[in-house]
């Protein structure tokens, strides 16, 4: 079969176009490099030995899409492009609006077009909104806080939509909790611009010595040491959960919902500590007020993926913390 992966140059989507690979898959991107960069295309076949065709096209540019489906018969596509930061969509909603929606759209328009009807979109665990009824679950009501999580809900919608209008239309939603870490490799990886939103991001600066000192917001949190607790999935695992995806569609028609997550809460003081000690590094950190908009505690409920994907994460926060750092040194 072959895949197209929109975004396929970025974080999440580059460890993807990895694990297809090595299932056999053949592999199309599509990236306008906004947030990556051309080498990871090089790095995405060193490590699995095969090549990947590029294209460096906007998803919200009909004409290159066409030409794209032209040129290859695509038989389902891993939607990963599109803008992230939750601050920033505050900020610019317009250019959230666009990019995320228009992209969304447009792509689907072409695939209509050409008759291929299998999407699995990146959602995220943003959509529960400030649910306070942990772990989360794919059937709890909808709701968001900033505009990149109201993009994410309308793309949820907006596919929904697609599918009640013609069931040929095979959509898998998959709602990722808190990605971190890199490929063991140390070649592909997370490498934000400027400071850091996130927290692994972050502590691996500090760790690094880009970065002086960590904020952790919040030590007054309803949680086990007061600090927020998260569902932190090894960037590989959630890999994998989207070839799992594929193989859904492949067996069964229809529309699928499905949170990636561990199921497991770690604090961020729980992050530090874990990353000092497999990492034999120092993370300075302190105490500061709690950060807007945040809640205590985000868990996903894994078991829907687990019984009906055969999806579980496996790879551990020691592992986590340690291929995060062995990305960050081997590209400082
Ligand atoms: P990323 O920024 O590393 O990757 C996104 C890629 O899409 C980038 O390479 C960027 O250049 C490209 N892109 C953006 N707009 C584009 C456009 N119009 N046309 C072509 N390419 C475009 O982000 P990521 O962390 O890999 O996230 C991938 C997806 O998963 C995103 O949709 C994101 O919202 C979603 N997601 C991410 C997280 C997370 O924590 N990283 C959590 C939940 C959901
Ligand atoms: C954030 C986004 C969320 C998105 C998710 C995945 C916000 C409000 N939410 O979630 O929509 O789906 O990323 O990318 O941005 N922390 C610190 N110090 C820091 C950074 C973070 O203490 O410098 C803490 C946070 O308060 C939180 C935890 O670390 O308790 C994780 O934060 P982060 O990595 O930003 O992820 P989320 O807030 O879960």
């Amino acid at each position: 079969m072959k895949i197209l992966v929109t975004g396929g140059t970025g974080y999440i989507g580059s460890h993807t176009c990895v694990e297809l690979l090595n299932e056999g898959y053949e592999v199309v991107i599509i990236d306008n490099l906004y947030n990556s960069k051309i080498e990871t295309v090089d790095y995405i076949e060193k490590i699995t030995g095969k090549k990947v065709k590029f294209y460096k096209d906007d998803c919200c540019d009909k004409e290159a899409l066409r030409k794209i489906f032209k040129e290859n018969k695509i038989d389902a596509v891993i939607h990963f492009a599109g803008y992230k930061a939750v601050g920033e969509s505050v900020k610019l909603p317009l250019n959230y609006y666009h990019n995320n929606l228009g992209s969304a759209i447009i792509l689907c328009e072409v695939m209509k077009e050409f008759n291929c009807k299998n999407i699995i979109f990146s959602s995220s665990a943003t959509v529960y909104g400030n649910s306070k009824r942990v772990p989360f679950k794919e059937t709890y009501k909808l709701s968001t806080t900033n505009p990149y999580g109201t993009t994410k809900m309308f793309i949820e919608r907006i596919l929904t939509d697609l599918h009640i209008s013609d069931e040929d239309w095979n959509v898998v939603l998959l709602r990722y909790f808190n990605p971190i870490g890199a490929h063991p490799s140390g070649l592909i990886g997370e490498d934000p611009n400027g400071i850091p939103n996130n927290l692994m991001p972050y502590v691996v600066k500090v760790a690094t010595g880009e970065l002086e000192c960590l904020s952790i917001f919040g030590n007054d949190y309803p949680t086990k040491d007061g600090t927020g607790v998260r569902d932190y999935i090894h960037v590989v695992d959630l890999a994998v959960g989207h070839v799992k995806a594929l193989e859904k569609i492949q067996k069964d028609n229809g529309l699928f919902i499905y949170n990636l997550g561990t199921g497991e809460g770690y604090s961020v003081l729980d992050i530090v500590n874990t990353f000092e000690r497999v990492n034999k590094v120092k993370v300075n950190h302190k105490f500061a007020p709690r950060r807007k908009g945040d809640i205590a505690t985000c868990l996903a409920d894994p078991s829907k993926a687990e019984k009906e994907l055969n999806f579980k994460a496996t790879r551990t926060l020691e592992e986590m913390c340690r291929d995060a750092y062995n990305y960050a040194v081997k590209n400082r």
